[in-house]
C-alpha cells in the first residue's frame, strides 16, 4: 500500500470539511480500502462525531507535531485509534493544536513536519484524509504540503467563491517551493436544485474552475445532522439517501484520479 493524502480544506468555515472528510472516508471504508482519518481542527469535530471526548485524550495528534523523527514509530500507535470511525481509523485532535503556531516559532522547516511523520504510516493505508481547520496557519501548510490531493468543499451559496482567494493564495505561495505544484479538486456542497442561487453558482463554478470541480454534487441532505447527533454514517441511517448516495459517487471519482 502507499496510502494517497486527500487533503480536505477551505478557510471557508462551514462549508463541509468535516462532513466531506467523514463521509467520504466511511465511503472508502465501505469499499474495503484501509482509511485513516486526521483530525488536524483545534476544535476537534471529527474527533467528537467519532465519540471521542477531549477530557479522555492523552495523546493527540498535537504531541505527532512536537515531537522528532525518532519518536513517532512508538508515538503513532498511541495517537491512532483504530477503528474508532465508521470503519476508519483515527487520529484525535486537539483544542492545543492551536497553540502549535507559538510552539512552532523556532522549528525547522516546519510546514514539512506532518508529511515526514505519515511517510511512513503510508505503507499501511489505502487512503489518508486530513479534515483541516478553516483557517490559515501552521496546520493548513502541512496539511498543504502532505497532499496528494486537495479537495476544496464549496458551498453552493452566494459569496462561496469569495472565501477562495486566500486558499489560492496559500497555494500559489507553497507551488512555487514544492518540488510539483498541489493538484485539487473542489467538490460542490449542500446544493439545493429548487433553489436558483445555487444553480448560478454551480454553473459558475464550473465556468471558473472547469475541470477542477468534481462531477458529483452534494445535495442538502438534513440526514447529515441526524447523523453526527447520532455520531453514525449517513450509511447507517439511509444508505439510500441523496447526502449517501453523493459521497459514494466522490469516493468513486477520488479513486478513480490514480
Ligand atoms: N450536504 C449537507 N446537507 C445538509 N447539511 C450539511 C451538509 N454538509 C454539511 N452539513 C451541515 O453543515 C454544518 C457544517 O458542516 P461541517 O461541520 O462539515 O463544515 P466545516 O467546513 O467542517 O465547518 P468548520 O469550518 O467549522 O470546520 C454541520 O452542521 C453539518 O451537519
Ligand atoms: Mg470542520
Amino acid at each position: 500500500m502507499n496510502a494517497k493524502i486527500l487533503t480536505i480544506a477551505n478557510q471557508k468555515g462551514g462549508v463541509g470539511k468535516t462532513t466531506t472528510s467523514v463521509t467520504l472516508g466511511s465511503a472508502l471504508a465501505r469499499e474495503g480500502r484501509k482509511v485513516l482519518l486526521l483530525d488536524l481542527d483545534p476544535h476537534a469535530c471529527a474527533t467528537l462525531h467519532a465519540r471521542i471526548f477531549p477530557e479522555e485524550v492523552s495523546e493527540s495528534l498535537y504531541d505527532i507535531f512536537l515531537a522528532d523523527e525518532a519518536a513517532w514509530p512508538l508515538l503513532w500507535p498511541q495517537v491512532i485509534r483504530p477503528g474508532a470511525l465508521q470503519g476508519m481509523d483515527m487520529a484525535p485532535g486537539h483544542i492545543r493544536l492551536s497553540e502549535l503556531e507559538v510552539d512552532f516559532r523556532e522549528r525547522r522547516a516546519k510546514g514539512a513536519v506532518l508529511a515526514q511523520s505519515l511517510a511512513k504510516l503510508k505503507e499501511r493505508y489505502d487512503f489518508i484524509i486530513l479534515d483541516c481547520p478553516p483557517h490559515a496557519g501552521i496546520l493548513l501548510v502541512n496539511a498543504l504540503v502532505a497532499a496528494d490531493l486537495l479537495i476544496i468543499p464549496i458551498q453552493t451559496d452566494f459569496l462561496a467563491l469569495h472565501g477562495l482567494k486566500l486558499l489560492f493564495d496559500t497555494l500559489h505561495i507553497l507551488n512555487k517551493v514544492l518540488p510539483a505544484p498541489i493538484r485539487y479538486r473542489a467538490v460542490p456542497t449542500m446544493y439545493d436544485r429548487r433553489a436558483k442561487a445555487c444553480t448560478r453558482v454551480l454553473e459558475l463554478m464550473r465556468q471558473k474552475m472547469g475541470g477542477a470541480v468534481f462531477q458529483t454534487v452534494i445535495s442538502v441532505d438534513t440526514h447529515f445532522r441526524e447523523a453526527s447527533a447520532r455520531g453514525c454514517s449517513i450509511y447507517d441511517i439511509d444508505a439510500r439517501s441523496r447526502g449517501a448516495l453523493g459521497y459514494a459517487s466522490l469516493a468513486q471519482e477520488v479513486q478513480d484520479l490514480w
